[in-house]
């Protein structure tokens, strides 16, 4: 369906373009005074520059050109030149029959797909998921529900870090620890156990340990250092190693994102990016791109239009390994020969800005990708404790993301409940907690930082993912107590019983135009501010008008339309940025 605001852009820009002058003057927006009318044209005021006249002169004569239509009930123009509408109550009707009766509430997809890869989470191999992930995994989990829902091809790739130093300290530890492993022996000619030689725990352990120690022993590092370039290079033995660390890892990083209700089509590491060096390389050095300085390979990204210097990209470090810059690089290489994307949007703290900087402009001036692929660094702000600093445990320490959950759910558990059974209250608590914290991120916008307020956030009141879940569950409990069956064959809208009810309908018809908005702009936040907006609208209409007391059957038929499409708004809505409703709480 064609959104309110496109309808109306057409009338006014026909207009417009009829009394000759820009069509784009006319275009319409949702009015910024309520209390006035429904939706505003304020090109007048910019026609006035262009064509040297009285922006009211302009506006009446637009007005006057107005091609007869059944959408608009009344036009105000008001100084200066203000062109102030209402549409008729006839036309929000059948727009809300005709959303109610659509597919996806008749939100069309996209006739232009694109193919998007979506790299977002970036966990890394042996270490805790932490607060740091979050936002990544929340933020990245949203655009690729809304992108597909918009009719995008989407492809959501982990990206996990496990090619860097870390991998090095962990084998270098555990030959320290047991060398008589055949991990170890450069002799060993056999297969490698099936089975790790060692669990999630000993790596929990064992990475904090040796970074610590690298930290102090400079010898200690240098042999970490070593083990990682032998890695690199295809040592059998620690390949072997790596696949355990990764599959033990991985065990627990699903578990974490299951709890978030996060999932990616790949998994795929850094090290899967490996294959794609040698030949990349070559590339880069044929083509006169990629030069040595002071033993290191790098390629210049500078441009002269910058304004603080941009450091070469490094390719390969004097000692020949691969660096994050490398991986980063050569997984976009794998991922052209793999998808074409048209697209790819990296989630990551936007404290990385500069590193992505540095491989957006190396992959444009290399060639290794087409110079029409658009590569978007989605760079999010910190999440912060009351303090304004990076969010601790209470004793100072990085907080795990399995604490943060653990965390919420116990402050919004409900313990006891007569008609809910011990398993129900667990599973109400991680719905509602799971709002708390999706809500709590996404209602801001992703480039600026918060503060994770866990007492703000699980409140059942103000702008919360709960006080969303809680409209909803009161809809549901409404509709539960009526029996009426609407047949919506024909359009069961009839007259609205007071203005709420109006402003609620005319709310939920924005519904089109908003998803595009958060589609086009990569900004959840969007769609946070509305389904705030449809959840106040509904409780200010809910307090006005007594659903339930409602005997005549046409109205009450309209009214139920109008909640129900409210609660599959919302329901939808909430589903596309990661979370969902409980039937009661
Ligand atoms: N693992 C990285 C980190 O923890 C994030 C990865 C982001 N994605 C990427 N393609 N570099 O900082």
């Amino acid at each position: 369906m064609q959104s309110v605001i496109e309808t109306l852009n057409k009338i006014f820009m026909t207009s417009f373009e009829k009394s000759g002058y820009d069509r784009e003057l006319g275009r319409v927006t949702v009015s910024n005074r309520p209390d006035l009318c429904q939706f505003q044209v304020n090109g007048a005021m910019g026609g006035a520059k262009l064509y040297k006249k009285a922006p009211l002169i302009i506006a009446n004569e637009v007005v006057s050109n107005i091609d007869n239509n059944d959408v608009i009930q009344s036009i105000n123009v008001v100084a200066p030149g203000f062109i102030n509408i209402n549409v008729k109550d006839d036309f929000l009707h059948s727009y809300l029959h005709g959303m109610l009766t659509s597919q996806d509430y008749g939100f069309e997809k996209t006739e232009t797909p694109q193919t998007i890869v979506l790299d977002y989470g970036g966990p890394n191999i042996a270490k805790p998921l932490h607060v740091g992930h979050l936002r990544s995994a929340v933020i990245g989990e949203a655009l690729k529900r809304l992108n597909r829902f918009y009719g995008n091809k989407v492809i959501g790739d982990a990206h996990l870090g496990d090619w860097g130093l870390q991998m090095g300290l962990i084998i270098h530890e555990l030959k320290v620890r047991q060398p008589l492993l055949c991990y170890f022996d450069e002799n060993y000619t056999g297969d490698y156990p099936e089975t790790a030689p060692f669990t999630l725990q000993d790596l929990e352990e064992i990475y904090p340990f040796a970074s610590q120690k690298s930290k102090e022993d400079e010898a200690y590092l240098e042999e970490a250092r070593t083990a990682t370039q032998e890695l690199q290079d295809g040592r059998a033995g620690y390949r072997a190693l790596l696949r355990h660390i990764t599959n033990t890892s991985l065990q627990d990083l699903k578990k974490n994102y299951a709890r978030l209700d996060v999932d990616f089509d790949l998994w795929y590491g850094e090290s899967d990016a490996q294959p794609y060096i040698p030949q990349m390389v070559e590339k880069m050095k044929q083509d006169g791109h990629a030069y040595l300085s002071e033993g290191a390979l790098v390629v210049d990204v500078k441009e002269e239009t910058d304004t603080a210097p941009i450091p070469p990209c490094i390719i390969l470090k004097s000692n020949g390994s691969a660096i994050y810059e490398t991986t980063d690089l050569a997984t976009l290489v794998q991922r052209e020969q793999d998808f074409k994307p048209n697209r790819v949007l990296y989630v990551v703290d936007k404290r990385q800005s500069l590193h992505f900087e540095r491989v957006f402009r190396c992959a444009k001036k290399t060639n290794i990708i087409p110079q029409d692929t658009e590569l978007t660094f989605l760079g999010f702000g910190t999440v912060n404790g009351s303090d304004g600093k990076p969010f601790k445990t209470r004793s100072g320490g990085t907080m795990k993301l399995s604490e943060l959950l653990d965390t919420v759910e116990a402050k919004v558990s409900i313990k006891d409940s007569n008609s809910m059974s011990a398993e129900e209250l667990k599973e109400l608590s991680q719905i509602i907690a799971l709002s708390a914290i999706k809500y709590g991120d996404l209602q801001n916008p992703c480039e600026s930082n918060y503060i994770f307020d866990i007492d703000k956030f699980a409140s059942f009141e103000g702008n919360t993912g709960p006080y969303i879940l809680y409209t909803m569950v009161r809809i549901k409990s409404i509709l539960s107590k009526i029996t009426l069956n609407v047949d919506t064959t024909n359009n069961p809208f009839v007259e609205f019983t007071c203005d709420t009810e109006r402003d609620l309908a005319l709310t939920l018809t924005k519904f089109n135009h908003i998803i595009k908005e958060t589609v086009k702009k990569d900004a959840p936040s969007i769609l946070c501010q509305y389904i705030y907006e449809i959840s106040n609208k509904f409780n200010a209409f809910y307090h006005d008008k007594k659903i339930l007391a409602e005997s005549d059957e046409k109205i009450l038929s309209s009214l139920v339309s109008l909640i129900t499409l409210t609660l599959n708004i919302l329901n939808t809505s909430i589903n596309l940025l990661g979370f969902k409703a409980p039937e009661k709480m």
